[in-house]
């Protein structure tokens, strides 16, 4: 062999291992491609860009739908005021709301709840069926203009959003507390008015049921805006801060679809909106700022259609107490697995107790929770 013979060898080695290099790296991005990393140590070796931008080929295929001209306007307008920060006033006061077909059978704790407190709080009320007599000069003339609700359906929304838009007119209602009159206060309006001013989140329930009380009420209707995936379920009685109450009502897509195909009788189903609406439509778009739990506190232990409901008959003060200590929620599906879920309250990173509320109480007990009413809000 000569030198020309080993110069020209030594040249054509280089050309070739590139392209065997180029080739391997095309092989090994394609099988990085279809099988993503999974676990961080890949990522790691990967270098995270790599990981990042390939995680972000698997998430674009399939590729995302195109929102129609409605969703994306209902979504631009929920993500701006998202994004507002609020504004202070000089006298923030919380918003009571009351849901009931007429008198408030409880107005007589309420006045003590609230007496002192002048000027923290606004009453409004929506009667649904008899005008109310009132017992409390605090709830005297607050009714709103009502219409009729008919139980599980859209009209109970339709309150909902009347008392919240009611309630909004003040500038200096903060956060909009929704009771029935089956409610009862657990704690002392100061109690009250810090837990819910000093906290950034809306007490709103929410959680995933995937048993026929829950997404088996779903209806491919709502689609492509809402997805299975995304339908919630909780409890009715919430409680919101002010942007969230804005968004609620400057909402009527997602309402629609609700008013539309959550109802009774869908699809030979069930569906009730109060229950689904506001748990899925915060999931959707500010999970972190609802805290999935009720501050109400309702007892569905007995597993019957309705919940327990509190008569005179075993009412003390340590079964307040009892109602009061308690710091965990607690989720049950609906399936046949009856899947429980505990999550501590947790309230500004601190666990704490999670009821302010409890329902639903009988008219019997007015007097009896009265003569409670210093002693367990004293503790
Ligand atoms: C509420 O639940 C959602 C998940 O469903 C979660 O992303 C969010 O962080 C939770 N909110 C809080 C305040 O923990
Ligand atoms: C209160 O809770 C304790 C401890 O869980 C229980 O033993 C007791 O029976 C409860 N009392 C009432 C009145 O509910």
């Amino acid at each position: 062999m000569g030198i020309k013979d080993m110069h020209r060898r030594s040249r054509l080695r280089k050309p070739t291992w590139i392209i065997i290099l180029v080739s391997l790296v095309c092989v090994f991005l394609v099988v990085a491609y279809i099988y993503p990393p999974q676990d961080p140590t890949a990522c790691y070796i990967l270098s995270s860009s790599s990981c990042q931008t390939i995680s972000r080929w698997r998430s674009r295929s399939p590729p995302e739908r195109e929102p129609s001209e409605e969703e994306t306007a209902a979504r631009v307008v929920i993500e701006n005021l998202l994004n507002t920060p609020s504004i202070e006033t000089k006298n923030p006061k919380i918003a009571f709301m009351f849901l009931s077909p007429g008198s408030l059978a409880f107005e007589r704790l309420w006045d003590k709840f609230f007496q002192g407190h002048e000027g923290k709080f606004s009453i409004h009320i929506h009667a649904s069926k008899a005008k109310p007599v009132h017992y409390s000069r605090y709830f005297q003339n607050r009714e709103i203009h009502s219409d009729k609700v008919d139980w599980g359906k859209i009209s109970m929304i339709d309150a909902e959003k009347r008392l919240l838009a009611n309630a909004l007119k003040d500038p200096d209602n903060r956060h909009f507390v929704l009771l029935s009159d089956s409610c009862v206060p657990l704690r002392s309006f100061e109690f009250v008015y810090s837990y819910l001013m000093y906290t950034d989140l809306s007490f709103i329930d929410s959680f995933e049921d995937p048993g026929p009380h829950g997404s088996g009420r779903y209806s491919e209707h709502m689609l492509p805006e809402i997805e299975k995936k995304h339908f919630r379920k909780g409890a009715q009685w919430f409680t919101m801060k002010r942007q969230h109450a804005i968004i609620v009502m400057a909402d009527s897509l997602y309402y629609k679809k609700f008013r539309d195909y959550c109802k009774p009788g869908m699809d030979g189903r069930n569906c009730y909106a109060d229950e689904h609406y506001l748990p899925t439509f915060f999931h959707m778009f500010d999970p972190s700022g609802i805290a999935n739990w009720s501050v109400t506190h309702v007892d569905w232990s007995e597993r019957k259609w309705h919940p327990k409901s509190y008569g005179l008959k075993g009412l003390s003060l340590q079964l307040i107490k009892n109602l009061t200590s308690i710091t965990e929620s607690v989720h049950e599906t609906s399936n046949a697995k009856r899947v429980t879920t505990i999550t501590p309250c947790m309230w500004n990173g601190v666990n704490r107790p999670c009821y302010l509320f409890a329902r639903k109480f009988l008219p019997e007990t007015l007097d009896k929770m009265i003569d409670l009413f210093p002693s367990y809000t004293t503790i």
